[in-house]
C-alpha cells in the first residue's frame, strides 16, 4: 500500500535524500512504520530507519530470547519507561519499546552484552538514535563508553536494576505489588542483601543523573509495573 503524504519530518529528511540522487520513490507501508522505499527506476528496496514502536519491539524481542525470565523482565522495564515517559511528558509508546528491547542480545551475548545491539536491530530497520538509546544502558557495566545523557537513557539506566528490586519485594508481599508504597521499597533498597543481584550503586548513579529524588523514580516503578501487574504475573 502507498502511504499518504506528506510523510513525518524525520522521514521526509531521509526522502529528499533519495530525491537528491534523483531516485523515483514509491514509500511502502504507512503511518510510524514507513519501513523502507522502493526505488522504482532499478526496483532496488532500501531501509528507512523509523523510530522503534512498542509493537516492533514485540515482534523483534523473539527472534533473540527464548528465556521467560528475560520476558518478564522486558516487560517491567518496559512498564516502568512508560510511567518514566509520563513523568517527562514524553512519547509513552516509545520509551516503552526501548525499555521492552533493550536486553536484546542478552541471550546469545551475555558476555558481550550491549555490543551486538546494533548488528541485531539495524537490519530491522531501527532508528540509530533508538540503538544507541539501548546501548547507552551498558554503560560502565558491560565495557561500553555510552554514556547515557538524554532523559531517556537516563531513566532506562536507572530502571533496568531498579525494577528487579520492586519485582523481587512485590514477590515476597503478600498482597504481591498492590498497594505497595515507596516507604517499603526504600527499605527493601537499603538492605543490600535483598534483591543482592540489582547493583544499587548503579541504581544511585542513575537518581544522580536523572537529578530526581529515588522516591519519584521508585514511585514510577510502582506505577508502571502496577499497570501491567497481570503480564507481569503479579497480583
Ligand atoms: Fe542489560
Ligand atoms: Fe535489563
Amino acid at each position: 500500500m502507498q502511504s499518504s503524504f506528506p510523510p513525518p519530518l524525520n522521514r521526509l529528511i531521509l526522502l529528499n535524500r533519495y530525491a537528491l540522487q534523483g531516485l523515483s520513490l514509491t514509500v511502502i507501508d504507512n503511518g510510524p512504520s514507513i519501513t523502507y522505499a522502493k526505488d522504482t527506476n532499478t526496483m532496488k528496496e532500501e531501509f528507512i530507519m523509523s523510530q522503534l514502536t512498542l509493537a516492533k519491539a514485540k515482534e523483534i524481542l523473539p527472534k533473540y530470547t527464548t528465556e521467560d525470565h528475560l520476558f518478564t523482565h522486558a516487560l517491567a522495564v518496559s512498564a516502568a519507561m512508560g510511567a518514566m515517559a509520563d513523568y517527562f511528558h514524553a512519547d509513552k509508546d516509545h520509551w516503552e519499546a526501548i525499555g521492552y528491547l533493550h536486553d536484546v542480545d542478552y541471550e546469545k551475548y551475555p558476555h558481550e552484552h550491549c555490543h551486538h545491539v546494533r548488528e541485531f536491530l539495524e537490519p530491522e530497520g531501527v532508528d540509530e538514535e533508538d540503538i544507541n538509546t539501548i546501548i547507552s544502558h551498558g554503560w560502565g557495566i558491560c565495557d561500553n563508553d555510552v554514556e547515557p545523557t538524554t532523559d531517556i537513557e537516563k531513566s532506562l539506566f536507572t530502571v533496568d536494576e531498579l525494577t528487579g528490586v520492586v519485582m523481587a519485594y512485590a514477590l515476597m508481599r503478600p498482597e504481591g505489588i498492590t498497594g505497595m508504597e515507596v516507604k517499603g521499597l526504600k527499605k527493601k533498597f537499603k538492605d543490600k542483601r535483598f534483591a543482592a543481584g540489582c547493583n544499587r550503586d548503579v541504581i544511585k548513579k542513575g537518581f544522580e543523573m536523572l537529578g530526581l529524588d529515588a522516591g519519584v523514580v521508585m514511585q514510577a516503578c510502582i506505577d508502571g509495573m502496577t499497570a501491567h501487574k497481570n503480564e507481569l504475573g503479579l497480583k
